[in-house]
């Protein structure tokens, strides 16, 4: 792996899934981290979400389970509120996908899809990187 390579991954956000977006941003409030003011339902995924910046690239990003159903329902069903990915943003995430697709990893789509804040996502399936759920995202058209 190159420098340059490096340079065009990095932190974007790690997601918690809560059973209370507002109650749990005053927890990350009395952190210090403020959240933008925006509350972002993403239909297609199941979430309302709240965004905080933690440094000039890095956030955390709260998941509430949103409509009916959906896997963050399932998730908090299940395993209960917690970490639930890290994302990584990369240049290209069709390529890095069809790169990680042809190491072995485990796309959970076959094509990437809208995520929050209109980016282009995909995910990495935990069986492949060690019991983490990995998301990687392109930065959206605005
Ligand atoms: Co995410």
């Amino acid at each position: 792996m190159s420098i340059k390579d490096l340079a065009d991954c990095h932190l974007d956000h790690v997601a918690i899934v809560v059973e209370d977006l507002e109650k749990a941003c005053k927890i990350y409030e009395d952190m210090g981290i403020h959240f933008l003011p925006e509350r972002e339902v993403v239909e297609d995924q199941g979430v309302k979400t709240a965004f905080a910046p933690v440094d000039d690239r890095a956030n955390i990003e709260l998941l509430e389970p949103y409509g009916e159903d959906g896997p963050i329902h399932q998730y908090l069903a299940k395993k209960g509120p917690g970490i639930h990915h890290l994302c990584f943003r990369v240049k290209d995430v069709k390529a890095k996908g069809e790169e990680l697709s042809a190491k072995g990893y485990r796309l959970l789509y076959p094509e990437p899809k809208i995520g929050a804040h209109n980016c282009l996502v995909n995910f990495i399936h935990p069986k492949s990187t060690g019991g983490v759920l990995i998301e990687i995202s392109q930065k959206g058209e605005h």
